[in-house]
C-alpha cells in the first residue's frame, strides 16, 4: 500500500469509528483537523504522511471517553498502523504526538511538542477549538455533559494541575476564559498565529454580544 492510500484507508477508518459522535469529536472535527494540518503543513518543512496520519488518528479515543485513561488513543492508533504495515518509525512518531497533544488546563505545564511534525498536528487541533466553529463545539460539548451556557455567579477558574481542569464543573462561557481564549499564544507555526488572531477577535466579539444581551443591554 502506497502513503496516499494509508492516509485514504485511515481517513475511512476514523470517519467509521467516529461518525455521529455528539461530543465534539466526531468525524467532522477531525475532517477540519485533518484539512487544517495539510495548510499549515504547507509552509513548514514537514514530513506530510506523519501530520496527515496524526491528524486523522488524534481523536480516536479520547481520555474523557475512558474513565481518564490517556494511553487508550495512542494503542488503537499503533494497532492500526501496525495492520496496514506502517514503518515501526512512523508509527513511533504519530503515537508520540497523539499522547503529547491534549490540552489540560491553563496553568498545567504544557508538555511542548518535539517535533515539527507534532507541532502542526497541535496547531490544526487548536485552531479547531477556536473562532466560529469553536464557539459551536464548545457549547454543544457543554450541553453534552451538562453544563448551563453562563451563570454569572460561578467565575472561571484557571486550573493548575491536570486533574483540576479535567473535574472542572464550571458553565460553558468560563471554557472560554479558561482554554479557547489562551490558544492563540499558545500556537506554534506562525502560520496558525495567523488564522488564530482572526478566529480570537471573532469570539472575543462573540462573548461582548453575549454578555451584553445577558443583561439587557443590546
Ligand atoms: P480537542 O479535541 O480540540 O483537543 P477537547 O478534547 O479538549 O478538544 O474538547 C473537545 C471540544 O469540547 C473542544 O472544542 C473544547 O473546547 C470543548 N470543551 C472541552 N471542555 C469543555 C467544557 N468544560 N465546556 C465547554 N466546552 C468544552
Ligand atoms: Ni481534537
Amino acid at each position: 500500500m502506497n502513503k496516499q492510500e494509508i492516509i485514504q484507508k485511515t481517513s475511512e477508518y476514523a470517519k467509521s469509528t467516529l461518525a455521529g459522535e455528539g461530543s465534539g469529536h466526531d468525524w467532522w472535527h477531525v475532517y477540519r483537523v485533518w484539512k487544517n494540518g495539510v495548510h499549515i503543513g504547507k509552509d513548514e518543512e514537514v514530513d506530510m504522511f506523519i501530520v496527515e496520519l496524526a491528524c486523522l488518528l488524534h481523536d480516536i479515543s479520547d481520555w474523557k471517553f475512558n474513565d481518564g485513561d490517556e494511553t487508550v488513543g495512542p494503542k488503537l492508533a499503533r494497532e492500526w498502523l501496525q495492520k496496514l504495515d506502517v514503518d515501526e518509525n512512523a508509527i513511533s512518531h504519530v503515537c508520540d504526538i497523539i499522547k503529547n497533544m491534549s490540552f489540560k488546563g491553563a496553568k498545567t505545564k504544557v508538555t511542548a511538542m518535539q517535533t515539527k511534525e507534532g507541532m502542526v498536528v497541535q496547531d490544526a487541533d487548536r485552531l479547531d477549538a477556536i473562532g466560529a466553529i469553536g464557539i459551536g463545539r464548545a457549547f454543544a460539548y457543554g450541553g453534552h455533559i451538562n453544563r448551563e451556557m453562563y451563570s454569572p455567579d460561578i467565575p472561571p477558574q484557571y486550573h493548575t494541575t491536570s486533574e483540576e481542569y479535567k473535574n472542572a464543573k464550571g458553565p460553558t462561557v468560563n471554557h472560554f476564559y479558561e482554554k479557547l481564549l489562551l490558544l492563540k499564544d499558545l500556537m506554534n507555526t506562525k502560520t496558525a498565529q495567523k488564522i488564530a488572531e482572526k478566529r480570537h477577535t471573532f469570539m472575543e466579539r462573540f462573548l461582548d454580544e453575549f454578555l451584553s444581551e445577558w443583561d439587557g443591554r443590546s
